[in-house]
């Protein structure tokens, strides 16, 4: 395409959800810092998108930025009475100094010691679900691989009480909705009655953890909400299901995108099985080639110039962070392609950047590492049944089902 008129940003086509890459090629070829006619800003290239990660004078709070017609539509869907805290006390959603506190509480749990420490549970979580699979023959990657274990490390690492999994995966995963430009009534109203759900259990658990402490995530926070001018009740539950959610809903991306991206590039994948060696390099360029999650956004407190253009003041700016790995500029000609020995694949930006860098990396890492090259090691044929079915998500885009046979 070489018309600039012709290009245009638009997640609601047919086909973005499966393959929305060609769209950001174009668009960082003739329109890569784009105002939305939703009055949203969207950046596409790599510099631009580092630059508003780690720029300490732009803000994440929606409170900063002037309503958009998308906020316009939610008002109308849910009466302007909604509950327009909701989320809003969550690090992601923080500034400093809150920002500070919040990530602080939290980070004891995840220093790349504490992480490491979980490996041989993680491995073992993996190997139970490869019997399990090697057993029957086959596998749905998703619902039997990649969903069950992000989310079984992270419920034990917060200390969670056995819950009902499959609606706590209903409900989160209409919930991280939130993340993606809605303009459906209908999924506007699942999202609110998923939150009061969710918000519903954690406040019972947060209540059977006050009565059963141990030495997990949840219990710190507890002990530190006691002490009221650290974390108040609001905040607490927040946190939480800020963790719980950002926990699973992402890696679960992770493995499924990189496992379909090997299973694309047989010979990367042939490469991985050879070589164990390479479990954390290839982790690394698969974030880079599909990005689990697919943008973040920050907010303008003055007019900031990008290249030729202006960005006024209070304004939302999406941060493309799959457009940017993929742009060539940074990872040269072959960035469309997926390579497990990329020297530079570590210079993603999947994890985002700046103070909001994902607190969960090494943990992601670390499941995946584990998940994709265990997968590819015990099983020599990993053949597609049909082909996946997306989740339709724009933000968190993954695979919703992918029935696979696998045999030794
Ligand atoms: C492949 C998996 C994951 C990806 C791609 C991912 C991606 C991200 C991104 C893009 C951000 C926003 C960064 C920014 O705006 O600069 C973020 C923030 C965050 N992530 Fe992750 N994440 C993953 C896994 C996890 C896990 C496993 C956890 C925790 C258990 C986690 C916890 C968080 C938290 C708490 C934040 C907020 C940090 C802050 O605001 O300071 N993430 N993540």
């Amino acid at each position: 395409m070489t018309d600039a008129a012709a290009v245009t940003y638009n997640p609601f086509e047919p086909g973005f959800a499966e393959d929305p890459y060609p769209q950001y090629a174009a668009m960082r070829g003739h329109d890569p810092v784009h105002e939305n006619p939703l009055g949203i800003w969207v950046l596409f290239r790599y510099d631009d998108v580092l630059r508003f990660l780690r720029d300490p004078s732009l803000s994440v709070e929606d409170a900063n930025a002037a309503p958009t017609m998308l906020d316009q539509f939610v008002d109308e869907v849910l009466g302007e009475d909604r509950d327009r805290e909701m989320g809003t006390r969550a690090m992601l959603n923080r500034d400093p100094p809150d920002h500070t506190r919040l990530r602080k509480l939290v980070s004891k749990a995840f220093t790349p010691r504490r992480i490491e420490g979980l490996r041989p549970r993680v491995q073992q979580l993996v190997d139970e679900a490869l019997d399990r699979a090697a057993g029957g023959g086959r596998m749905d990657l998703i619902g039997d691989y990649a969903f069950p274990l992000p989310f079984a490390v992270i419920s034990e690492m917060m200390g969670m009480p056995p819950t009902d999994s499959d609606k706590l995966r209903d409900w989160s995963g209409t919930l991280v909705r939130t993340l993606e430009p809605v303009v459906d009534p209908d999924v506007l109203r699942a999202i609110a009655e998923a939150g009061e759900h969710m918000r519903a259990l954690v406040l019972d658990v947060i209540t059977w953890k006050r009565a059963n402490p141990a030495d997990d995530l949840l219990s710190a926070l507890l002990a530190a909400e006691e002490h009221g001018d650290v974390l108040s009740d609001e905040e607490l539950l927040e946190q939480v299901m800020l963790l719980y959610i950002a926990g699973h809903e992402t890696t679960v991306n992770l493995i499924g995108n990189g496992t379909l991206a090997l299973l694309h590039h047989r010979d990367q994948l042939a490469r991985l099985r050879d070589d164990p060696s390479l479990d954390a390099s290839a982790v690394e360029e698969l974030l880079r080639y599909d990005a689990p999650v697919q943008m973040t956004r920050r907010v303008t407190l003055t007019d900031v110039e990008v290249g030729a253009k202006t960005i006024p003041k209070g304004v939302f700016v999406v941060c493309g962070l799959a457009s940017s790995n993929r742009d060539e500029t940074h990872f040269g000609p072959t960035a469309d392609q997926v390579d497990i020995g990329r020297p530079n694949a570590k210079e993603h930006l999947s994890f985002g950047g700046g103070a909001h860098y994902c607190l969960g990396a090494a943990l992601a890492r670390l499941e995946a590492q584990v998940a994709i090259g265990s997968l590819v090691r015990r099983f020599r044929t990993i053949e597609p049944v049909s082909g996946p079915t997306w989740n339709g998500r724009i933000n968190l885009r993954g695979l919703d089902e992918f029935e696979l046979v696998v045999a030794p």
